[in-house]
């Protein structure tokens, strides 16, 4: 009688599959199929995971070492593939060094966590909290090496980008979601701003407020970082193209606070009247005259 394969027999793995790559974690991500193959979708997801991961591989190649290792925390982590990936190519052979996940939903950092225990995934922390609150948080460090963000909604990238100035991180991987709270401040004056300058033909129409409201958003974060000492690449995440939110921030701490880039962007938010942002989203610039 054939015998029936009861567990998954290792020798059959396809070859994308590293070795001592966690299957089970693979078959979480629904990346290998419950039997161990690829599928042509699956095979391309696969392509993107490792592609996202050679990146941050890089920087954390790249921080010094420390007797506890490194730290990264995932904001808006949500099934926290990211953070599970980068633990098991990276962290776990590593033997040191620690990965926090935040999360608002609390089924998914139940989820997680379970998923961390099952796998032995020690050095894996999932926290219930949003990303403006993990700041306070006790369960964190007081300094993180790397910040990651990836699709976290709305607001949430400026949190993680307060999060990283904070917690004095050496490096933060941003790849935002859609952001409504510029849009709307755009809206709030439009009428005004239309009589003020031509410019706002930019965001007269619905959609173009919200295009526009996004890109902005995008350099007023660049420029704040660059005013707190990052140097800024941004780029795109190759491999995400079917993602309309393919836009990667790297930031990396290197000590220069440029003025220009302060001064630029309190410059911008007079331009587009959104001058009411600057206490609350940029708040290291409070008293630092244009
Ligand atoms: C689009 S998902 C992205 C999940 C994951 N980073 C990924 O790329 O697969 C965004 C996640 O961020 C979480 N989230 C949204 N706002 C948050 C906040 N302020 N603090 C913590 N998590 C948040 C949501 O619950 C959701 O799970």
């Amino acid at each position: 009688m054939k015998k029936k394969p009861s567990t998954f027999d290792s020798q059959a793995l396809p070859p994308e599959v590293r070795p001592g790559q966690s299957v089970e974690l693979l078959k979480q991500l629904h990346i290998l199929t419950r039997d161990g193959k690829l599928n042509q979708d699956s095979r391309r997801k696969l392509k993107q995971v490792y592609h996202l991961f050679q990146f941050i591989e890089k920087l954390l190649l790249e921080l010094p070492a420390s007797d506890q290792g490194p730290t990264l925390a995932d904001h808006g982590a949500g099934k926290s593939y990211l953070g599970f990936i980068i633990y098991d190519l990276f962290f776990k052979a590593l033997g040191q060094g620690t990965i926090y996940g935040i999360e608002t939903r609390s089924e998914l950092v139940e989820s997680s966590r379970q998923l961390a225990e099952r796998l032995g995934f020690e050095r894996m922390r999932f926290l219930n909290v949003s990303v403006a609150e993990s700041t306070q948080s006790t369960e964190l460090p007081e300094q993180i090496d790397v910040v990651t963000a990836l699709h976290a909604c709305d607001t949430a990238t400026d949190d993680a980008i307060a999060f990283g100035l904070q917690k004095k991180a050496k490096y933060m991987v941003l790849v935002p979601c859609c952001q409504a709270e510029l849009a709307r401040a755009l809206n709030q004056h439009k009428a005004l701003n239309l009589q003020r300058t031509p410019l706002a033909e930019l965001w007269r129409h619905p959609l173009h407020t919200r295009e526009v409201g996004s890109q902005l958003t995008n350099v007023l974060r660049c420029l704040y970082l660059e005013s707190q000492g990052y140097a800024v690449t941004v780029t795109e995440l190759v491999g995400w193209e079917h993602s309309m939110k393919n836009e990667l921030i790297l930031a990396k701490y290197t000590g220069q606070k440029k003025r220009s880039a302060a001064e630029r962007l309190q410059a911008l938010l007079k331009e587009f009247g959104l001058e009411t942002l600057l206490s609350h989203r940029y708040p290291a610039l409070n008293g630092v005259s244009a």
